[in-house]
């Protein structure tokens, strides 16, 4: 027989009570998690009633075509407005995209007391560098922090010390990629890893005033070698063997490489911090870079102790890397305060950490964008080559490479031209992203305090044909800017053409113009990447020395996947080698 009694106990007028408790909450979170759109801001009407709003829409995208963003500027083109809003956080505020190229240099550069770094560079870094100023706000303790590496990117620093480095560095690069032609003959193979070798070797470099060696150790290998086994079809990429890393950077780059927990995470710094302090791989090679780090301070005292600290610091004489560069100045610094120096601090520590971090896989993906481009625009690297050879007289002569000497003095405008259109185009550089720290406006559209703003590089404008704002919604510091960038002819924005870039002036000479049109890869303003002039003379050393040794010949199409991996890197990056040796 049933038992009348527990159903009795289940509908009882308590429990009636509770469950209608239960059921007012429930949809009391409810409400809360749907989104909340904020008043006359565009947006895809489905995704506001939904808890998980665009997250939906963001992941067919991302599954598609392996990048997500294309969602946001894509929703601009739909409701034909420079300014939407994404709901991807239940209860939390919307995010608020802008893709109008005017508006965004002017919040990035103009509006900076409404406008601030957002919490999400913090989301990604703090737990591995507290102290590195990349995540605060703007103000004192971050003027106070970026002033110890500002010398880093001083044009001494940058052409006596971390050229000739990154020159070095390329060289070997180009050493490997020799011996890997000569076994691969016209196979491709997968060029990814040499490019982030060479980048973290670059890094590394600067920051301790030694190479780690990982992209020697990868051509030492392949050299003894007599041949490898390869397979009938051309097509087929190679597979190398690898000589392993120096567990020093393996260490440091097991440590940049944790990001990719908070980005992919729901609760990101409670979860990186929490993978930092107990996952045992994270802990040994953070002790790792801990006394890595330790030592080279330790060393850089020790060596500037009887030196003449004011001279070091004008001249750079006698400094070989980032880390002197920072002991130096703090020393000098404090001579200057009367007080004893700050040798091994938290701050010194997570500069110098953040340093690496912020040089490292930004370069590389770059890099690796670049030569996509111009293997697939054959008629583009072949301009190239020729300015270059007609840029470095003596070393095409020689049929040496370019001294870096060379290297830093002679403006190629082909060159620049190329460089700033990869980056232009460059997948690996998205959007910049601000915060509103008052109530205020974009185009006419209230923000509230608080609010996420994106600032979109991939969008119409730059990249898409763009869609037309009124100057009357404009700020006045944008209008009073009108005509200091020009604009993109619409026709073939989306093309990757350098040209864009170049000016007739009246004698026939092509010039190259930084502000043909807009781009912001490195953002603007006072919060625009630190690293932006480092980044662009590492890009220029790598990609003289690659197109001046090599063709970069057509890869087959299932190698050539223009598809977006983690971090916004290419997710197949095969070269086919031809070792032009300039004939
Ligand atoms: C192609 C390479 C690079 C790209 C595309 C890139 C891009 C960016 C972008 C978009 C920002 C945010 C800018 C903004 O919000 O307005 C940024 C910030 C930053 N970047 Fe880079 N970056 C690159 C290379 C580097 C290098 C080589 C370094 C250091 C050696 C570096 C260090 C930094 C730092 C420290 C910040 C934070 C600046 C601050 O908040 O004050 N970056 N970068």
């Amino acid at each position: 027989m049933i038992d009348l009694s527990s159903i009795r106990a289940i509908i009882s007028p308590a429990h009636g009570i509770l469950y209608a408790v239960i059921a007012v909450i429930g949809y009391v979170l409810y409400r809360a998690a749907l989104p909340h759109p904020i008043h006359g801001i565009p947006h895809n009407k489905e995704s506001a009633r939904r808890v998980l709003g665009d997250l939906p829409e963001l992941m067919r995208w991302k599954n598609k075509l392996g990048n997500a963003f294309g969602y946001f500027t894509d929703l601009t083109q739909k409701t034909a407005s420079p300014v939407v809003q994404v709901f991807l956080r239940p209860f939390g505020r919307p995010w608020v995209i802008v893709v109008d190229p005017r508006e965004s240099h002017d919040i990035m550069t103009r509006r900076y007391a409404e406008f601030d770094r957002s919490a999400f560079f913090g989301d990604t870094m703090k737990a591995m560098g507290p102290q590195f100023h990349a995540h605060f706000p703007t103000g004192r303790e971050w003027t106070v922090h970026r002033r110890l590496i500002g010398d880093t990117m001083s044009a001494g620093f940058l052409h006596s010390v971390a050229g000739p480095q990154m020159w070095k560095v390329a060289q070997s690069m180009v050493q490997l990629w020799k011996q890997k032609t000569r076994l691969a003959g016209d196979h491709p193979f997968n060029a990814a890893d040499d490019i982030k070798r060479a980048a973290l070797d670059i890094i590394w470099s600067a920051t301790f005033g030694s190479e780690t060696g990982t992209v020697r150790a990868q051509q030492s290998l392949l050299s003894t070698a007599k041949q490898l086994e390869l397979s009938t079809e051309t097509d087929a990429a190679v597979e190398f063997p690898e000589a392993a890393d120096p567990q020093a950077c393996m260490s440091i780059v097991t440590i940049m490489n944790s990001i990719r927990i908070p980005v992919n995470s729901p609760f990101p710094q409670i979860h990186h911090w929490f993978a930092l302090k107990f996952y045992p791989y994270l802990v040994v090679a953070g002790r790792h870079r801990d006394q890595m780090i330790g030592s080279a301070l330790k060393a850089a005292e020790q060596k500037l102790s009887t030196q003449k600290i004011e001279d070091v610091v004008e001249s750079t004489a006698g400094l070989t890397s980032v880390v002197d560069l920072v002991i130096a100045k703090e020393m000098k610094m404090a001579q200057k305060e009367g007080r004893a120096p700050s040798i091994d601090s938290r701050v010194t520590r997570d500069e110098l950490f953040g340093f690496m971090l912020g040089g490292y896989e930004t370069t590389s993906t770059n890099v690796c964008w670049g030569l996509k481009f111009l293997t697939k625009h054959q008629d583009i690297q072949q301009k190239l080559r020729a300015a270059l050879r007609s840029g470095f007289p003596r070393a095409f002569r020689a049929d040496e490479n370019p001294t870096v000497q060379e290297l830093l003095s002679t403006n190629i405008p082909y060159l620049d031209a190329v460089i700033a259109e990869v980056m232009r185009c460059s997948i690996g550089a998205l959007a910049a992203i601000r915060v509103a720290t008052v109530d205020t406006q974009i185009l006419g559209h209230a923000i509230p305090k608080g609010t996420d703003v994106f600032l979109m590089n991939n969008g119409p404008g730059k990249l898409m044909k763009p869609i037309e704002v009124p100057e009357s919604l404009r700020s006045d510091s944008s209008r009073e800017a009108k005509d200091r960038t020009g604009a993109w002819d619409p026709s073939d924005i989306g093309v990757f053409k350098p040209e864009r870039w170049l000016v007739n002036d009246e004698a026939g000479n092509y010039t190259f113009d930084p502000l043909a049109g807009p781009a912001h890869p490195f953002g603007a303003g006072p919060r625009g990447c630190f690293g932006r002039k480092w980044a662009l003379l590492e890009i220029r050393i790598i990609f003289v020395l690659a197109f001046w040794n090599f063709e970069l010949l057509p890869t087959p199409e299932s190698l050539s996947s223009w598809r977006v991996g983690e971090q916004n890197q290419a997710e197949q990056m095969y070269l086919r080698l031809r070792y032009s040796k300039n004939t």
